[in-house]
């Protein structure tokens, strides 16, 4: 519950970034939903979101907010998304709940991602958090071994099919001390579609909520 609590608040302190009149780019998960409510309930004006996957469009929908596809929308000035973890250059591990793919589309295109998350999601290193990579089916065995290579140990997500209609793979046992090279190296892998580490293009804020109120973080 409180962390429930610390996921709205930093939600909440992420409505100063929203542009009225705007498009915006929506992310996923739970702290993106309390954000998505935040905003039908502060009646905030955007021209139209962009949505990293169908359970935040339909979100967005029943609220009354248009949403757009991104080749529609052109570059955005804001993109709000939560993290499964963050160290402190901001660098993430996304995809638990297994939309990274339009997650990192999402957050090229944006000038500014403001990550929300709980305070419980701030690391010295990445990689407690099994790391989700997005593959291609008939690669799967193939990337898996491959990851293993890399000091992975890697495991199916079951029963999980992403918005793109790919399994995902969890790498668990991994520290990440050099997370651009890592993400570099996974997305060589050929069959990969996404790996949810987000290095090259990382946060540009992060704000961390708690129960008793929030605190901003910059690179
Ligand atoms: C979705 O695929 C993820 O990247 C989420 O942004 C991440 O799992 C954070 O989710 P919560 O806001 O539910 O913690």
């Amino acid at each position: 519950m409180s962390q429930d609590l610390a996921k709205r608040k930093a939600a909440e302190a992420a409505l100063k970034y929203v542009v009225q009149g705007e498009m915006l780019g929506v992310g996923t998960g739970s702290t993106v939903n309390h954000f998505i409510d935040l905003l039908a309930e502060r009646h905030f004006d955007i021209q139209a979101a962009v949505s990293s996957s169908e359970a935040s469009t339909q979100r967005l929908l029943k609220h009354g907010f248009k949403v757009i596809e991104l080749n529609s929308a052109g570059p955005l000035s804001v993109y709000v998304d939560g993290a499964d973890e963050s160290n402190y250059q901001l660098q993430l591990i996304k995809g638990g709940g297994a939309a990274l793919t339009r997650e990192k589309i999402i957050a090229g295109a944006s000038k500014t991602f403001v990550c929300i998350a709980d305070e419980s999601k701030l690391v010295k290193t990445l990689g407690k958090f099994p790391l989700p990579v997005e593959v291609i089916p008939m690669a799967r065995s193939f990337v898996a071994r491959e990851l293993v290579k890399l000091g992975g140990r890697p495991v199916l997500r079951e029963n999980v099919v992403t918005d793109n209609g790919n399994p995902i793979i969890d790498v668990h046992d991994l520290q990440i001390a050099q997370p651009l090279a890592l993400e570099t190296a996974i997305n060589a892998i050929p069959g990969v579609v996404t790996v949810g580490l987000f290095a090259h293009r990382p946060a540009d804020r992060l704000i961390l909520g708690s129960p008793d109120g929030v605190r901003e973080v910059m690179p």
